[in-house]
């Protein structure tokens, strides 16, 4: 049997699915060890790998099939345009992908003028005004704190994701249009679908069945 490997997004979803699979008794011990160095983890009874990349390298992975199966979550598969299948919705870190800044930019928003708009999510941004408002604005990459570009005067809004809303009303931001929900989805390589269905298959109905579970 070759091994099923499992890349994960780093970060606030690793933990949340790692505890999902662990329910299905699909466990790795050696990765719960935060002070280990090691970036790949083996369950050799199962014929598992688990590994942790930066969130928009998951994609990536999984498309080359070095990994067969990801963990990520939408805005990163909304925003890399992977070639993969997505196959489940984890409803984990479930959040939105908003327009945001102050109150004062809401007008300007509704215009249609042409304003600056900072995000980590170029690809999503320009695909909401573009393709889907039909407005044309300048979007400016941002790698992290987007909040601080309105403040700064960098930009008039964000695209960025909200989840309590916390950042935003500490910085006297709030959300001007909402572009869509996002929650952690799995995601499959396309060839690994075919070649490994059943073990695959096994995992998304498990997933699936937490899934429900938890809702009911
Ligand atoms: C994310 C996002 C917002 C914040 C939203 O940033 O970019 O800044 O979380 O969460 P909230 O609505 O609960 O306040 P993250 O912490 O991932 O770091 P970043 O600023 O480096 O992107």
């Amino acid at each position: 049997m070759r091994y099923l490997t499992i890349a994960l997004a780093k970060g606030r979803l690793a933990q949340k699915s790692l505890a999902m699979f662990e329910q299905l008794g699909i466990t790795c011990e050696e990765m719960k060890d935060k002070s280990s160095r090691k970036l790949i983890f083996t369950n050799e009874d199962l014929k598992m790998r688990f590994f942790l990349a930066k969130a928009n390298d998951v994609p990536t992975y999984v498309e080359y099939g070095a990994a067969d199966i990801g963990i990520v979550g939408k805005d990163t598969i909304l925003e890399e345009s992977r070639k993969l299948y997505e196959v489940a919705d984890l409803k984990i870190g479930r959040c939105r992908m908003c327009v945001c800044g102050p109150e004062n930019a809401r007008e300007r928003l509704n215009h249609h003028e042409l304003i600056r708009v900072a995000t980590k999510y170029p690809n999503i941004a320009k695909d909401y005004f573009y393709n889907k408002k039909h407005q044309t604005v300048e979007i400016i990459k941002l790698n992290g704190s987007i909040e601080l570009a309105p403040i700064v005067g960098l930009s008039e809004v964000i695209v960025d994701i909200v989840e309590t809303g916390s950042t935003l009303r500490e910085n006297g931001l709030c959300v001007l249009e909402e572009i869509c929900p996002l929650s952690a989805r799995m995601v499959v390589n396309q060839v690994s679908m075919k070649r490994e269905h059943e073990r695959i298959a096994d995992i998304i109905r498990g997933l699936q069945t937490l899934v429900r579970e938890d809702t009911l």
